[in-house]
């Protein structure tokens, strides 16, 4: 949907601009592009920045965000900085296309999560989860670091649902191959910003090269072998190989098709193992609420193994979750590039302006949230949800680019959650919470040590 800008003479085109320090906000972007938000950002509904001559505009108002992200949606496009940092895994996949070819690949893999498709994948999830308490229950005793424990286990479950199992690929090596293309993400941001040529070198920049490279080469191996033995399964792999644009007809290069199962491999894991890792940190914190989990699942289950059909009804634990992605939302930070003029409130945004939503600050706005640092799962009743703007709460994004695994995420996370917490719980072994760190993703700073107490 376009929206006509009304009367071009009455919107300001003249901003009131935040100073901010171009080598901080390089410095902070490097190590924690957190830090690198205006701190006015987190009591003010937007704030104009000039970075390296270019002006930023950052919006935490749900109003103003459903304006540009719903309503102008046609105006924008994820911007060369998305391109740079993510494009050489991910190519034109569907997180970073834009326009026609972003179209149709959304409406080529759209069947994949429709709700009944996704009801079918509950007992993989289901699945999955029992591996990984099976895992730790044969460990015994120690510690485990909760990331990647739960980075193992939504691995596993995409792998599972998105490509049958993916025939036979090396799942530990793609697991660190993703990790190592994440790490440097702060400096191709931060070198994106002032325009700095492509071919200059940072840390971490090797490595990640060549992760990427082993990446798509063993995703690549996946097509060839589904190809030389062709199956009628309605995973993610067969519709890309059948997808066909409706205005030309073409199918998907396998490039393309390495592109997508890149870009869900990537999106649609370390988002929800992180979700999952922090929520288990502020369970050990609030021994109130874990008690409250602990007692739905109990007495939805009986002290019989958790099923699919269980998991619609764990409302309680649904809200922990919500609430643990407000605290902590796996993706902190949306970005667009306008890729037109268009009115945003009061003023005329001019083509090329960077447009951000700080997903954190919306979650932390002092105006937005009563006590927003607090953790506290009612915030999800009925009540309280209908009473907040839509957008003051938008784990998922917003508008026509909103995640498109959303109810899958949510789906496996309660899934994960009821099958683990049935058996066990996890205490914290540090006496304060890890500080949230964003690699494209938010990641705790320091390993998410746990200790494992069987029920
Ligand atoms: C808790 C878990 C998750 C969170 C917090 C999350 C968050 C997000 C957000 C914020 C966006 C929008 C990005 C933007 O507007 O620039 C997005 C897009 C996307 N997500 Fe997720 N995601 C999660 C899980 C998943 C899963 C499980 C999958 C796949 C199975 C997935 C696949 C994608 C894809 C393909 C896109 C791009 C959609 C498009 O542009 O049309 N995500 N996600």
């Amino acid at each position: 949907m376009d929206t006509a800008i009304e009367n071009d003479s009455e919107l300001k085109t003249h901003f009131p601009l935040t100073p901010q320090s171009t080598l901080g906000a390089l410095i902070a972007i490097v190590r924690n592009p957190l830090d690198a938000l205006p701190p006015s950002i987190f009591t003010e509904p937007l704030v104009f920045t000039k970075t390296a001559g270019e002006i930023k505009v950052y919006l935490a108002d749900p109003v103003l965000i459903h304006e540009a992200l719903v309503k102008n949606a046609d105006s924008l496009g994820k911007g060369d900085q998305v391109r740079r940092a993510l494009g050489p895994a991910l190519g034109e996949g569907l997180l970073t296309a834009d326009g026609a070819h972003w179209k149709w690949q959304r409406q080529s893999v759209a069947g994949v999560f429709r709700h009944d498709k996704l009801l079918e994948l509950q007992p993989t999830m289901v699945a999955a989860a029992e591996r990984t308490r099976d895992r730790w229950l044969q460990k015994g005793q120690g510690e485990i670091d909760v990331s990647q424990e739960m980075m193992r286990t939504t691995f596993d479950i995409i792998v599972e649902t998105m490509m049958s199992g993916g025939h036979g690929i090396n799942v530990g090596k793609v697991e660190t191959g993703i990790s190592d293309f994440l790490k440097p993400t702060g400096w191709t941001f931060a070198l994106g910003l002032v325009h700095a040529p492509e071919w200059i070198p940072y840390p971490g920049r090797g490595k990640a090269t060549a992760a990427v490279a082993f990446l798509r080469s063993s995703l690549q191996s996946v097509i060839e072998e589904r190809r030389n033995n062709p199956d009628d399964r309605h995973d993610l792999v067969n519709m890309l190989l059948s997808a066909s644009d409706p205005e030309t007809g073409r199918t998907m290069t396998d490039a393309e098709i390495v592109d997508n199962l890149m870009t869900f491999i990537t999106a649609g894991h370390e988002t929800t193992a992180l979700g999952l890792a922090w929520t288990f940190d502020l369970l050990a914190r609030h021994p109130d609420v874990e008690r409250k989990v602990l007692a739905e699942i109990d007495e939805g289950t009986q002290g019989r193994p958790v099923t699919a059909d269980d998991v619609s009804k764990l409302v309680y634990t649904r809200r922990v979750f919500s609430e643990a992605m407000r605290l902590y939302p796996p993706a902190p930070i949306i970005t667009r590039t306008a890729l037109k003029g268009f009115q945003l409130g009061e003023y005329l945004i001019p083509e090329g302006t960077v447009l951000i939503v700080p997903i954190y600050a919306v979650h932390h706005h002092a105006t937005l949230w009563p006590d927003p640092v607090v953790f506290d799962p009612d915030r999800f009743s009925p009540e309280q949800t209908n009473a907040r703007h839509r957008y003051a709460y938008m784990p998922f994004g917003a508008g026509p680019r909103v995640c498109i695994g959303n109810a899958f995420a949510v789906m496996e996370a309660v899934a994960i959650l009821a099958v683990l917490l049935q058996s066990v719980r996890l205490a914290a072994v540090e006496p304060q919470p890890p500080k949230p760190v964003m690699k494209v993703t938010l990641r705790p700073n320091k390993t998410l040590r746990m200790n494992p107490v069987w029920r």
